[in-house]
């Protein structure tokens, strides 16, 4: 099965670019209202993070979702694309006074706090306003994922999170601040996590931290569980929308939310990757020795995941018909690692040829470089080619 493009329309734009098929990105924001429309104590906040373009995050923010944020930048890209700050949440375990202070400012709904240290600044910054920042503490559940070592987040190892012996020392520590209010926790095991096994062992491990913590009479208003819903890179075509049927009722299931309590979940990936596609086109073939290399106009610049993670996208040439062969399909970059995939079968490839790299919707455009001094990659939306 292929994908469908706008070809001719393609033929004269610059290669390379990311092409988001926006009718796609509705359907998957949807499918993710459909999902939960019967709990309205479900927040899905979107992870700005897996793609900040513009007219991506317009599309999320007009369909009413929240935004989660890992900088001071991603705040103001939420707030230009539309998101109410009251739905804004912001992470990460290293805040500067500026970021915090624009929090603040634009009124996110709370910070998640990952070390005391931090706390500390966040009240005494609080403080200088006369305001009081609502702060949920990040807890590191010591849970690992099954997906790749380098986007695991939730063992003890990882630099994330406060660790669990030390929530009631933190949760106290906010109780005598003046200028935080403790109102949740916050959880985050690692992202591309296909089995819903691993979303029950974090469920469990809230359960257990919950009953630790009403033993000492501390009440928390709001759980936010992070993201993580993988999709599946080796069949972007078939399925182009993840199981969040399957993914929000594992959590109704398996977690035991006490009366009046808020679920909050920062979904990436799982929102906006299969819509994505990196366009490129075939600069030379070039016979080797044992193999022929189809050589691209994009590189590891345009998209890092195949170099850092060793990821699969599946790539289609849109441009011929003609019987299959095999291929390495590299980019132009002065490194080796410079490859997307290697003995890959593709439709006959000539030069001039368009290729589509799929499910690049995710971690594509926003983890761009301009290593060898390139251009970034253009973004553009299916509806830049009526
Ligand atoms: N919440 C927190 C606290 C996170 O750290 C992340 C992702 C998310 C939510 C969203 O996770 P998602 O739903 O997208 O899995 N660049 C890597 C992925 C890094 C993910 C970092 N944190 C990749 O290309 O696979």
């Amino acid at each position: 099965m292929k994908g469908t493009f706008p070809i001719e329309k393609f033929k004269t734009v610059a290669t390379p670019f990311y092409y988001y098929d926006t009718e796609l990105l509705r359907t998957t924001l949807n499918r993710i209202k459909e999902a939960t429309k019967n709990d309205d104590h479900f927040h899905v906040h979107y992870a700005i993070k897996a793609n900040a373009n513009k007219k991506v995050l317009r599309i999320i923010s007009a369909m009413g979702f929240g935004a989660d944020c890992v900088s001071g930048g991603e705040i103001k890209a939420a707030i230009e694309a539309g998101f109410a700050p009251e739905k804004i949440v912001y992470a990460g375990v290293g805040k500067s006074d500026w970021e915090i202070n624009l929090g603040l400012e634009v009124g996110i709904d709370y910070f998640n706090v990952e070390s005391i240290a931090e706390l500390e600044v966040i009240n005494e910054l609080a403080a200088q306003k006369g305001l009081t920042a609502r702060v949920s503490f990040r807890i590191n559940p010591n849970v690992g994922a099954h997906t790749h070592a380098n986007i695991t987040t939730g063992l003890a190892e990882n630099k994330f999170g406060i660790a669990m012996e030390d929530m009631e020392k933190v949760i106290e520590t906010a109780a005598s601040l003046n200028h935080v209010e403790f109102i949740g926790l916050h959880f985050h095991i690692g992202s591309q996590i296909l089995e819903m096994g691993d979303f029950v062992a974090l469920c469990n491990r809230i359960n257990e931290l919950q009953e630790q913590l009403e033993r000492h009479h501390i009440k928390v208003q709001n759980i936010n569980v992070g993201g993580g819903l993988g999709i599946d890179y080796q069949h972007p075509n078939e399925v182009p929308v993840p199981d969040f049927e399957a993914y929000f009722q594992t959590y109704r299931k398996h977690l035991s939310l006490r009366p009046g309590q808020q679920l909050h979940f920062e979904l990436g990936r799982a929102v906006v990757g299969q819509c994505g596609s990196l366009i490129t086109r075939i600069l030379y073939v070039k016979q080797a020795t044992y193999k022929q290399f189809a050589i691209v106009d994009a590189g590891m610049t345009d998209l890092i995941r195949p170099a850092l993670y060793q990821a699969f996208h599946c790539i289609e040439n849109l441009s011929s018909e003609n019987k299959k062969e095999t291929y390495d399909v590299v980019g132009p970059i002065c490194e080796s690692s410079d490859v997307f995939v290697k003995a890959y079968d593709l439709n006959k490839c000539h030069r001039g040829d368009l290729l589509a790299i799929r499910s690049a919707g995710a971690y594509g455009e926003i983890m761009a470089s301009q290593y060898n001094c390139r251009e970034l990659p253009t973004g553009y939306t299916s509806e830049d080619f009526i």
